[in-house]
């Protein structure tokens, strides 16, 4: 399973298995690794520009990956600013392969949805690639919205009844919602009633969030705007241990994927994201599995696309990638970099990553 970690390569599908080629360095048609960090919601602007400024002086000799930073909204456009090619170029010798990530975006280009950011505000402010169906925004929202305490509230016999009362002074009210209604608050149902509001609490807290339809519109968004997409998918524990990872991922990104065309699929990258992996005290996944899942989103791509774009299309591991790991899953066929969160916060971890086992800038 192990290669050497190549810089630049093709990948062969060969015997039903995929394979990195080495390539010539600075071959333009190879297949460059992608290092992207996710700074979530960390760093004020001029913060995120040392931090920036910092990797890039570690990493000046670096020309044959491509690097990406995912500042805040906050931040995007300072560090735009800083990592324009030229002065980049003239700085540190760098340029071309430094990209400026968005963390999210919405998918209506303009109106009434406060607190929003649409795709073409990013294209306009130099964003190159805008991360979608990151697993904070798919699985984590309702824990943050509070959905499932606003719902398990809902179902007390106290909110129900006072409700009942007032739906039933409205001429329109739905007969089966007053008949739902009236049954739940019958004593004897008290502890069904009590039972379904704990349920429905944990559910929401664990996966009220971003739906695959809004991710999937929001990928459009995106790639009509000219930004391109790193699209993320990934299980939860529970799925991870009831074995139904690739239905979930296959389920993701099918959705996900729906309306972009074979031809834009260079536009794309894909970011598999274990969510037991990701975050501090959680352990990356093990290389045997992320060997596999890469494998089995690769042919579903291919399946979808056909092999070509199977074989070139990026696909990025994230979950705890740290400087002691990052070889070793570099090494490992159907991975081409990393998403990188807490790491991507320390200019000297995320340049180690970067180099992935070159030795220290001189
Ligand atoms: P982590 O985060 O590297 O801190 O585990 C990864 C991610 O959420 O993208």
């Amino acid at each position: 399973m192990k290669e050497k970690s190549y810089r630049n390569y093709y990948r062969q599908r060969v015997a039903n298995q995929w394979r990195k080629i080495p390539a010539e360095h600075g071959d333009p048609s190879a297949i460059r690794p992608f290092l992207a960090g996710n700074w979530k919601m960390n760093l004020i602007p001029r913060a995120g520009v040392a931090l920036a400024a910092r990797i890039f002086d570690l990493c000046h000799d670096i020309k044959d990956v491509d690097m990406g930073f995912a500042p805040p909204f906050t931040g995007l456009s300072t560090l735009a600013d800083y990592i324009e090619p030229d002065f980049l170029q003239r700085e540190y010798g760098i340029g071309r392969n430094v990209f400026l990530l968005a963390q999210d975006t919405f998918f209506e280009s303009k109106g009434a949805f406060t607190g929003e950011i649409s795709a073409d505000m990013l294209a306009a402010i130099g964003v190159d690639r805008v991360i979608v169906g990151h697993s904070d925004r798919r699985a984590n929202l309702g824990k943050y919205f509070g959905f499932s305490s606003s719902v398990a509230r809902r179902l007390s016999k106290d909110f129900l009844t006072h409700t009942l009362q007032r739906l039933k002074q409205r001429e329109n009210a739905n007969p089966q919602v007053l008949a739902t209604i009236e049954h739940l608050i019958e004593e004897k149902n008290s502890d069904i009633l009590a039972g379904l509001a704990t349920f429905l609490e944990s559910e929401l807290n664990e996966r009220a969030g971003e739906s695959d339809d809004a991710i999937q519109r929001k990928v459009q968004a995106a790639l009509a705007n000219g930004v391109q997409v790193i699209l993320c998918c990934g299980e939860n524990r529970e799925a991870h241990l009831a074995r139904e990872t690739f239905d979930l991922l296959e389920r993701q990104l099918r959705i996900g994927l729906q309306g972009v065309a074979r031809h834009t699929m260079s536009e794309v990258i894909i970011a598999y994201e274990p969510i037991w992996a990701i975050g501090e005290g959680a352990q990356p996944a093990p290389l045997e599995k992320i060997a596999e899942v890469h494998d089995f989103i690769r042919n579903l791509l291919m399946d979808l696309y056909g092999e070509q774009v199977a074989a070139r299309v990026r696909i990025l591991y994230g979950g705890n990638v740290k400087p002691d790991n990052i070889v070793a899953m570099m090494q490992l066929a159907g991975v081409d970099g990393a998403l990188v969160g807490g790491a991507s916060l320390n200019a000297v971890d995320f340049a180690k990553i970067i180099r992935f086992g070159l030795p220290n800038a001189v």
